[in-house]
């Protein structure tokens, strides 16, 4: 199993679980992409999960870097470990280099998470999906419209598994586990309703006027903001900016946890998100999402109108959040197998298919 960010922590772990529980070998190799203690070692704790049998520690750079040195790195312990399998988890770079990797010395690949396109080739994470899911041998899809893609895309359909959503998985294990008080950092606010938001996207935080429209519009919303920052985000945030949000109602606050988070969307009235992950979970959760892009992968959020594309307009993002929080909460039809059970058809379908696994020559993908 390959993880590396934050967003792949909650998608492995039901996997590990369930590969261990039938007996089977799971070798977890932490790529180092994400390596601060708040977006990466808390996950850890948070989701009970081992400690990673390698760490690469790849930290930081480009992405042509950060995805050549966990290349290297991997093939290494490919080597070393001779995996019958290569297990990869949703879009980022890890996923990339995880796969190439393996697929290069004919280590066969899954990929979890398989299909989702958002069209736009801008997009580093669109290009991985794209490759990872072209040279994986066993393709997991969490949506019909996943299976579709993957259909068009000319991927030959007995190497695709409509199995549903395994970050679905996780949260509803941990809805019915955890208790859903607001976590410390906000316990003595008495916040009432808040609205609540991430950013991270390059293509948000590193344009200077994007930015600056998005936590605008926070500032300005009729209720306050609970604004956990990511590194990146907080890295690029002019001070006089910062200020003005924080002296109109918006709470900094540092990355949070698994849990943390979790009980922030629990109690929130409204998400507002560049993420792709935080549109599935707000759909879970019956609160609306609003995503600061202009185009999504996750489309089975939108057409169950959990989730609607805002940009990053200041009047539009205002006017849709000020629309939404004047409405009744609702709730939300839940995709086709977004359930527990997961991790079990991932793992029971690489049971029955090991004929998919070997790589023969001259075989078309
Ligand atoms: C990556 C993923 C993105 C995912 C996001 C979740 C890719 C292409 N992008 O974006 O799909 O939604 O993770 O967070 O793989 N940093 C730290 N400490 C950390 C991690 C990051 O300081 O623990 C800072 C570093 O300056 C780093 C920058 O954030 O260079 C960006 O991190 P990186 O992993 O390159 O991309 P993300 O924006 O986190």
């Amino acid at each position: 199993m390959v993880a590396g960010t934050r967003p792949n922590f909650m998608k492995v772990a039901p996997i590990i679980r369930e590969i261990e529980a039938k007996g089977i070998s799971c070798c977890l190799v932490h790529t180092g992409q994400h390596f601060d203690e708040l977006m990466s070692k808390i996950f850890f704790s948070d989701l009970g999960l081992p400690e990673p049998d390698v760490y690469l520690g790849v930290k930081g750079g480009t992405h042509a870097y950060q995805t050549g040195e966990a290349l290297k790195a991997l093939e290494t312990v490919y080597i070393q470990e001779k995996p019958d399998l290569v297990v990869v988890v949703g879009d980022v770079n890890s996923t990339l280099a995880g796969a190439l990797a393996a697929v290069k010395i004919r280590i066969p690949v899954a990929h979890v998470e398989a299909g989702y396109r958002s069209h736009d080739i801008a997009m580093p994470e669109e290009i991985n999906r794209i490759i990872v899911d072209r040279i994986s041998q066993m393709l997991f899809a969490p949506t019909q419209d996943a299976v579709d893609n993957l259909v068009k895309e000319g991927i030959d359909s007995k190497r695709i598994f409509f199995v549903g959503n395994v970050m679905a998985q996780t949260l509803l294990e941990f809805v019915e586990a955890i208790d859903k008080e607001l976590p410390e950092a906000l316990s003595d606010k008495h916040l009432g309703d808040y609205v609540l938001a991430t950013v991270h996207r390059a293509e948000n935080t590193d344009d200077p006027r994007r930015l600056r429209q998005i936590m605008e519009s926070f500032a300005e919303l009729p209720l306050p903001v609970v604004f956990p920052i990511h590194p990146r985000t907080a890295g690029k945030l002019p001070k006089e900016l910062k200020q003005l949000c924080a002296d109109s109602g918006v709470y900094f606050l540092r990355p949070q946890g698994y849990i943390d988070f979790l009980k922030l969307m629990i109690n929130s009235r409204l998400l507002l998100t560049d993420s792709g992950g935080i549109q599935e979970e707000a759909l879970l959760l019956g609160i609306p999402c609003l995503t600061l892009r202009y185009n999504t992968e996750r489309v089975a959020t939108i057409e169950l109108g959990a989730n609607k594309l805002v940009g990053t307009d200041k009047g539009l993002i205002i006017k849709e959040a000020r629309r939404i929080l004047s409405e009744p909460k609702k709730s939300y039809p839940v995709p086709p197998l977004w359930d527990k059970k997961v991790a079990g058809r991932i793992v029971d379908a690489v049971i029955a298919n090991s004929n998919l696994l070997e790589i023969k020559p001259q075989e078309k993908l």
